[in-house]
Order: C-alpha cells, then sequence, then structure tokens
C-alpha cells in the first residue's frame, strides 16, 4: 500500500478531529478526499505527511510508520499544504533550489529546469514569487512537491481560490503527473472529483462516511428518485408514506411534497392511485434527476 492509516484518531483538546479512521490506498491510484470545511482532511493530511502527531492508531506511506520513520516518509511523499505556504520574497527559482536543497536532490539545476518544463512556468521563472497569479503560485507549490521524484503526492485543496481557467489547468496537471504516482488530493468540490480521481473517500465530521470508486457512486446517485407532486388540496401524509418504495417526504408548502423514493420501484402511478383513492386531484407530478453531487450533500449533511 502507498497509503494505510490503520484506526487514527486525532483529539485537539476534547474535539475529535479524526474518529476512528481507517483508510488504503494502492500504489497508482488518484483518490479524492472529500469532505466540507471542517471534516478533518487537513488534518489527516498533517499526520500523514508528519507535520502533527496522531492521538493513537497508526499511519504509513509506503510502508514506513510516520512516527518511527519520518524521514524516510518524507523522502517519499509530495506535499502541498493547504493555501500553498511559499518564501513570496524569493524569486520563483530561488525558491525551487532552496527546496531542492532541503531534499538533497542530485543535479539540482537540470531537476529545476526539468520541473519549470513540466509545471508551464517557462516564462514566470525569473520573476519573484509575490508576482504571481495564484494559478501560477499553485504551480510552483507543484514543482516544489515534485521536485524529489516522490511515489505519493498528497495535495491538500489545490484548487481553492483559483480561477475557473486556472482550476482547470491545474487539474489537468495535476492528472498528468499523477500518472506515475500515486495521489490523495482533497476538496469540497464533488465535480473535481469526477474530473480528476479514481476512487472517493468522503469524510465528515472526522469519520469516513463513504470509500467508493466515482463509478459506484455514480450508480448510487441513480438509485435514488425525487419526485415533486402538488395535490389540489393537502393530502394524509401518513397515508402517503405507507406507498410502497416512498423512502422520505418533505413538505415544500400545503400542498407541493418532495418525495424520495427507491429509483427501481415506478412511484408515479402510486401516486396518481393515491390521489383517486383518496378524492385528490393532481396539479403538478415532476421527477427531479439526482446527481453525484446530491449524493455527497446526503451522506455530509
Ligand atoms: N490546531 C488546531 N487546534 C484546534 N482545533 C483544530 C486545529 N486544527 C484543526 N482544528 C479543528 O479540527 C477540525 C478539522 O479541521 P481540518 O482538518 O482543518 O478540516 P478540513 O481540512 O476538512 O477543513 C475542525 O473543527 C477544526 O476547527
Ligand atoms: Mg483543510
Amino acid at each position: 500500500m502507498s497509503i494505510s492509516v490503520n484506526a487514527v484518531t486525532k483529539k485537539y483538546g476534547n474535539q475529535f478531529a479524526l474518529n476512528n479512521v481507517n483508510i488504503e490506498i494502492k500504489p497508482g491510484e488518484i483518490v479524492g478526499f472529500l469532505g466540507p470545511n471542517g471534516a478533518g482532511k487537513s488534518t489527516m493530511m498533517k499526520i500523514l505527511t508528519g507535520y502533527i502527531p496522531q492521538t493513537s492508531g497508526k499511519a504509513f506511506v509506503c510502508g514506513f510508520d510516520v512516527e518511527e520513520d519520518p524521514i524516510a516518509v518524507k523522502k517519499r511523499i509530495g506535499y502541498l499544504p493547504e493555501h500553498n505556504p511559499q518564501y513570496t520574497e524569493m524569486y520563483v527559482k530561488e525558491y525551487l533550489s532552496f527546496c531542492a536543497g532541503l531534499f538533497h536532490v542530485k543535479n539540482k539545476k537540470a531537476r529545476i529546469a526539468e520541473m519549470i518544463q513540466l509545471v508551464g512556468l517557462q516564462k514566470e521563472q525569473h520573476k519573484i514569487i509575490d508576482s504571481l497569479s495564484k494559478g501560477y503560485r499553485q504551480r510552483v507549490g507543484l514543482a516544489q512537491a515534485l521536485l524529489h521524484n516522490p511515489e505519493v503526492l498528497i495535495l491538500d485543496e489545490p484548487t481553492t481560490g483559483l480561477d475557473p481557467n486556472q482550476v482547470v489547468e491545474i487539474r489537468n496537471l495535476i492528472k498528468d503527473t499523477g500518472k506515475e504516482k500515486t495521489v490523495m488530493m482533497s476538496t469540497h468540490i464533488m465535480q473535481e472529483v469526477e474530473a480528476v480521481c479514481d476512487r472517493v473517500i468522503i469524510i465528515n465530521r472526522g469519520e469516513i462516511v463513504a470509500d467508493k470508486p466515482i463509478a459506484e457512486l455514480r450508480k448510487l446517485s441513480k438509485s435514488s428518485e425525487v419526485i415533486e407532486v402538488q395535490f389540489s388540496a393537502p393530502p394524509d401524509i401518513e397515508k402517503m408514506k405507507q406507498i410502497k418504495g416512498v423512502n422520505r417526504i418533505t413538505t415544500v408548502n400545503d400542498t407541493v411534497y418532495r418525495v424520495e423514493t427507491d429509483a427501481d420501484i415506478k412511484i408515479s402511478p402510486k401516486l396518481v392511485q393515491f390521489a383517486i383513492d383518496n378524492d385528490l386531484e393532481i396539479n403538478k407530478l415532476q421527477t427531479e434527476e439526482q446527481n453525484i453531487e446530491d449524493v455527497f450533500r446526503k451522506l455530509t449533511s
């Protein structure tokens, strides 16, 4: 395994930022680590990269224990922390040279030139970091993470705060560079996971709530259906709940209801029958498309 997390818990004071988290990531996988703000994504990544210790449990990168073998772990990890902290008064090349020094990179000059080429920084390579746009700073961050040719990339919200064009560019860059590496990338955007990753791990309030290949998550999103129905007068909700296949009913207003159902049971005819049986007319019946975003919201709300 490239990454292996066994029953890791992290407490800040009394608060559980991570509660008994288990994660396995195989070599070559690109995994999206998805969750709302405050879910524990950065905390997990800081533990994996050896920046903070866990309270209990064990974490391994390429088989090395993050607590017992931190240097071996850091050699194998490229880390782009949240908010991409950099020495902004340094020049791009100067900064990359400094980072390469920290990792004892051999043939420093050639390697830096290679990275500049790879992330598309040719035109900005002689500029001071402070003068770069956020998108280009993120490229510098990626170059920094890749310098020592690590097996594993840990990227903490690499596209947050970028404009839409920059987001696409950075996503493509991650996809390309990720071809030969294991990537764990955090985000709070479901579409991003769909665009870049093979698999998604969803975390909410410090606990893993889903761990699935993207294709399976897509299937899950098709396994339920929402119908909005409007009656001529308020129906008996309790009776309506008895209809086979109905999972949940929420009231929009006096006569309009959202009915959540299993997708494999066709509910519309049953709602029509229900209306007839109860002397009601149906004014509107509309099926809403469920998407993968809805699955995320359901799992984390
Ligand atoms: N250094 C800290 N001290 C106390 N609480 C913290 C600290 N860092 C994070 N937390 C709390 O832990 C929880 C998880 O935070 P974090 O891992 O940053 O979430 P995410 O990256 O998913 O937004 C949050 O409730 C946050 O407020
Ligand atoms: Mg975070």
